[in-house]
């Protein structure tokens, strides 16, 4: 496996592979990896030639009051993970080497960036479209993986390749949990042992959702979310960004479930912010 710094060095790699006809299979990632990137690898895995496994904390999809100085950065340990995975390709620039002096050029999905994490993290949606619209002239994968618990943010990145004529498919990779339910990100390694253990209320209220939504035909969604507040108020400390039942395809808020809805919430658990959806059809 190699490590790869330079973007322009990965750049021409890429294009020699290219050359070559191989296919290759990108995993963008912040690093800090666990089971749930581990998954995306392994699905990369078994459909390319090639693995690329990108590791950038990327500075321009956090806000200035986020968490991206003290973001998880086991930089060893990700290596090691990614070689016992059958990663080809480590790719981890730096800030300086991606957004160089002078750099001016940010893509923006519109209306995709502003339901949702959108409407409380502005900015960061033009920060993550702009980094993965790199990490694809730079790696030129033919598939790039993603997990669906960052749903949004998934939606938006098929709507750019799609609007853009990116040559590559976006794999919607399901969420994984841990044995409580509680989905599985980087953010947890913040979360105390009873913030874990609260945390896990959160699967259970989207469950609720789903099974209210399952069990009627049609329904309001303001009896969904009720179904899940039940569970979510009684988090200690808990505090609400949002609780959303939404069309799957444009992201905004239902006021009836007919068919397919996504429902999805953001919350914070002491200094930690967490995310979780379920996708459901009635
Ligand atoms: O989901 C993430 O880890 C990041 O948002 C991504 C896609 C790697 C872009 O920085």
């Amino acid at each position: 496996m190699k490590t790869i710094r330079s973007p322009r060095q990965m750049q021409s790699l890429a294009l020699a592979w290219r050359r070559a006809g191989k296919t290759v299979g990108l995993v963008p990632t912040m690093g800090a990896l666990h089971e749930g990137h581990l998954s995306l690898v392994r699905r990369a895995r078994a459909e390319n030639e090639i693995v690329v496994v990108s590791i950038f904390v990327n500075p321009a999809q956090f806000g200035p009051k986020e968490d991206y100085l003290r973001y998880p950065r086991p930089f060893a340990k990700d290596k090691r993970l990614c070689e016992r995975a059958g990663v080809n390709v480590v790719f981890s620039p730096s800030p300086s080497a991606m957004y160089a002096e002078g750099h001016d050029t940010w893509v923006t999905v519109e209306k995709l960036s502003r339901p949702l994490c959108g409407a409380f993290r502005p900015g960061h949606f033009r920060g993550v479209a702009t980094v993965v619209a790199k990490l694809f002239n730079l790696v030129q994968p033919a598939r790039a993986y993603f997990g669906m618990k960052d749903f949004q943010q998934m939606c938006i990145i098929e709507r750019m390749a799609e609007d853009l004529h990116m040559p590559v498919k976006i794999v919607r990779c399901p969420i994984l949990r841990d044995p409580g339910g509680l989905a599985l990100s980087s953010r947890n390694a913040y979360l105390a042992p009873q913030e874990r253990q609260a945390a896990r209320n959160i699967s259970l209220a989207l469950r609720a959702a789903e099974e209210v939504i399952k069990s009627h035909a049609r329904v309001p969604s303001a009896k969904v979310t009720a179904a899940a507040w039940s569970i979510l108020r009684k988090i200690p400390g808990m505090r609400l960004d949002y609780l959303s039942v939404a069309d799957p395809a444009t992201l905004e808020p239902l006021a009836l479930v007919r068919g397919r809805a996504l429902v999805a919430a953001a919350l914070w658990i002491g200094n930690t912010r967490l995310i979780d959806n379920r996708l459901v059809r009635n």
